[in-house]
């Protein structure tokens, strides 16, 4: 058993809080994402799993073992870093083998295990080259190397493929993936990126401020957000925003109002402000909303279209074939079953 449970985590640097009150659990074989804005206190949650960082209030378990007072190198985790921290004098078989040296692991196994995760992550070709003779994807896989010899009860993730361009990243992070199912070991995973958690994570934990927003699985958050941040955060194009109240049995926006779906009716009262979601996707042509073409962004299998109802902003997708041009005047349709509605003060999602 290898899942690992925050119970009331808290850390303070000085007076100041970064993480409040984290309470997670993290099941065995499972791959976690982290997500949230820079500065938000995922890397400290992680370096507080690794025994890298104090916990200072609550406490932190990997199986049944409370860990916060054990040294890293007793945690049985291995750890990934954006930087990939590999030695430059060493070759990359040397490098592989090092933790496993420093462990007392013995020869034929240390070989074994390298060669193998070699052959996993096919870097066999590279073991005699020294690091500056690798691209940046041949390193980071030879850190990702270095964590899988160690067999760890659990990976931790901080941000790998940052330092990747674009296209590896989109590679690296399938291969990761991949890998961690083949493993099967228990993942905790950082990204400030939601693509990245979204397609990555078994499930996503979203943060904000040291706080947990929302724990659920990529299609969790992205159909049910939990508060209006969450909604803004999880979904590209983000999903618009607009302020509207009940009046007259509508939602109703400075320029358009939408009828109330059944399911948020018991929840809202006439007269109430809300925050009005509206997903890219939800909106078509050949509605009754007029709206003037601002932006077309083309992107080859979808369309972009920035539009403007009166004095609402709206971004839609459209089908490439069917997209509008800048500066026409169209007629848009919301699909009012679709749409998410939050508490105006609260932020909350009353779905
Ligand atoms: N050693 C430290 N001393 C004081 N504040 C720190 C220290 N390390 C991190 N912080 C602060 O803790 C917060 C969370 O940081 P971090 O966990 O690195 O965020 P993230 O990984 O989500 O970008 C930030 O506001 C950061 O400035
Ligand atoms: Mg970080």
């Amino acid at each position: 058993m290898a899942d690992v449970t925050f119970a009331a985590v808290g850390k303070k640097y000085g007076d100041v809080s970064v993480i409040d009150d984290l309470n997670l659990h993290i099941d065995d074989g499972e791959l976690m994402v982290l997500v949230g804005p820079s500065g938000c206190g995922k890397s400290t949650a992680l370096r507080m799993i690794a025994g890298l960082e104090e916990v200072t209030a609550g406490t932190i378990a990997i199986g049944d073992r409370v860990v916060n007072e054990l040294p890293p190198k007793d945690r049985d985790i291995a750890m990934v870093f954006q930087s990939y921290a590999l030695y430059p004098h060493m070759t990359v078989r040397e490098n592989l083998e090092f933790g496993l040296k420093m462990r007392g692991v013995a020869r034929d196994e240390t070989s074994r295990r390298v060669e193998s995760a070699a052959e996993i992550l096919g870097i066999s070709h590279l073991l005699a080259r020294k690091p500056r003779d690798l691209s940046g994807g041949q390193r980071q896989r030879v850190a990702v190397g270095r964590a899988i010899v160690r067999q760890p009860a659990v990976f931790l993730f901080d941000e790998p493929l940052s330092n990747l361009d674009a296209k590896l990243r989109v590679q690296t992070r399938a291969e990761i993936t991949k890998l961690q199912q083949t493993l099967g070991t228990t993942s905790v995973y950082v990204t400030h990126d939601q693509i990245e958690a979204m397609t990555m994570g078994h499930r996503i934990t979203v943060m904000r401020d040291g706080k947990i927003q929302q724990i659920g699985t990529p299609q969790e958050v992205y159909e049910q957000p939990a508060n209006v941040f969450v909604a803004q955060f999880i979904g590209t194009p983000p999903m618009n925003l607009l302020a509207a109240v009940v009046a007259d049995g509508m939602l109703r926006t400075s320029s358009f109002a939408l009828p109330i779906a059944a399911r948020f009716r018991d929840a809202l009262t006439e007269g109430q402000a809300i925050t009005l979601g509206i997903r890219p996707e939800h909106i078509s042509a050949n509605g009754t909303i007029n709206a003037v073409v601002d932006v077309v962004e083309p992107i080859g299998h979808e369309s972009i279209v920035y539009a403007s109802a009166g004095s609402e902003k709206l971004v839609a997708i459209f089908d490439p074939h069917l997209t509008p041009r800048a500066g026409e005047t169209i007629a848009l349709t919301i699909d009012a079953e679709k749409v998410h509605v939050f508490d105006a003060a609260t932020e909350r999602n009353l779905g």
